[in-house]
């Protein structure tokens, strides 16, 4: 029984954060961090919005995408970095405001793979037969816990949300491997504290937002994102010439095009929005991946490769079979509106 996403949808505040008026908050300037990272803006959310807030309101576009999505979701898993609080978790609060209260919700919190593991966690638990229809989000509010005087960290990251549903596709559709792992020596190297007040490994005094190693992580990140997203290939008995599109993480765009070299995945193929967006962890493989549905880039049928790194340290990457035919029904549904 195969399973795979069926629909996505996503959100971005509307506050826009250049790198032009980053220049007026400390010292750095737009050539820096553009020729260092390719972001030239990104959104963050407003003072009183939060991960769920992004979450509810990328499960809005969900529904506005796909009209009666939301039908027999019996599941709610968010990936997120940012949560509201530690509990209740930030999916039971998504359900209870788009009308799911009932279904079951955990959040996972695998920083910015934790995207690629809530995928696979729903397709777990749907073989399983635990649940039948998974919505399955990320969502950050990364700027209410960056350090803003930080010129290093605070530059890299945005704010936003992405919403999909995992259940059961066609055959020749969906999931066809997941690859997912971590290392914990690279902890220390990105880190944001919670109940303890201290990590084993980070400097005494650090950490109460979130702090990072910035040339470790790109190190890892450029070794990781090529190992695991060839796994994920090779398990699905695919090489990089099999590839449509591949959806990275949106960290940097120097680490993806290192890691594009590393397993044959020309840059052409590459779905990349980060100039825009900034890293918005958990967010950002499903707005980028919305992205390109949106311009045609992806079709029904495509061959995708999803991957992502992130605090842990952690990866996660899956070869998956685009399935289109949720969208495409709503196409139609739109088009036979518009003749009438
Ligand atoms: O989801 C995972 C999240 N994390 C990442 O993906 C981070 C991965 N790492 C990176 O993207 C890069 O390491 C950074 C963009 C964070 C930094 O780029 P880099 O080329 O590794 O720079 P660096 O840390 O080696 O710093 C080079 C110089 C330093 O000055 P000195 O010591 O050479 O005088 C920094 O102080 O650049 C300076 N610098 C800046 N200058 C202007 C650091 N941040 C800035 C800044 N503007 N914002």
């Amino acid at each position: 029984m195969p399973i795979g996403i069926t629909a996505l949808g996503t959100y971005v505040p509307t506050r826009v954060l250049t790198n032009k008026e980053l220049e007026g908050m400390f010292d750095t300037s737009d050539e820096w961090i553009v020729s260092r990272t390719g972001i030239r803006e990104r959104h963050l959310a407003a003072e009183d919005e939060f991960a769920s807030d992004m979450g509810v309101r990328a499960v809005n576009d969900l529904s506005a995408r796909y009209p009666g999505v939301l039908e027999g979701v019996d599941m709610v898993v968010c990936a997120t970095s940012s949560p509201d609080a530690l509990f209740p978790s930030t999916a039971a609060i998504i359900a209870g405001q788009v009308g799911l209260n009932g279904a079951g919700a955990l959040d996972v919190l695998v920083a910015c793979s934790g995207f690629m593991y809530a995928l696979s966690v729903a397709q777990g638990m749907v073989l399983a037969k635990t649940a039948t229809k998974v919505l399955v989000l990320g969502a950050e509010a990364l700027s209410k816990i960056l350090d803003w005087t930080d010129r290093t960290t605070c530059i890299l990251f945005g704010d936003g949300a992405g919403a999909a549903i995992v259940e059961e596709v066609p055959e020749g559709y969906g999931f066809q491997s997941f690859v997912l792992g971590a290392d914990s020596t690279g902890g220390p190297s990105l880190y944001k504290f919670a109940v303890a007040d201290h990590i084993p490994g980070v400097p005494v005094g650090t950490g109460a937002m979130l702090g990072m190693n910035g040339r470790e992580v790109f190190k890892f990140a450029v070794r990781v994102l090529g190992d695991s997203g060839e796994k994920a290939m090779n398990k699905a008995g695919l090489s990089g010439s099999d590839i449509d599109w591949m959806v990275p993480h949106q960290a940097n765009v120097r680490i993806i095009e290192s890691a594009c070299g590393r397993f044959g995945v020309p840059l052409e193929k590459t779905v990349i929005n980060l100039d825009r967006y900034g890293n918005t962890s958990t967010a950002s493989v499903p707005l980028a991946l919305r992205e390109a549905l949106d311009d045609g880039r992806v079709k029904d049928g495509d061959q995708l490769l999803l991957v992502a790194f992130g605090g842990g340290l952690s990866w996660g990457a899956s070869a998956m079979k685009w399935y289109g035919g949720a969208g495409r029904k709503v196409a139609v549904q739109e088009q036979e509106l518009v003749v009438k």
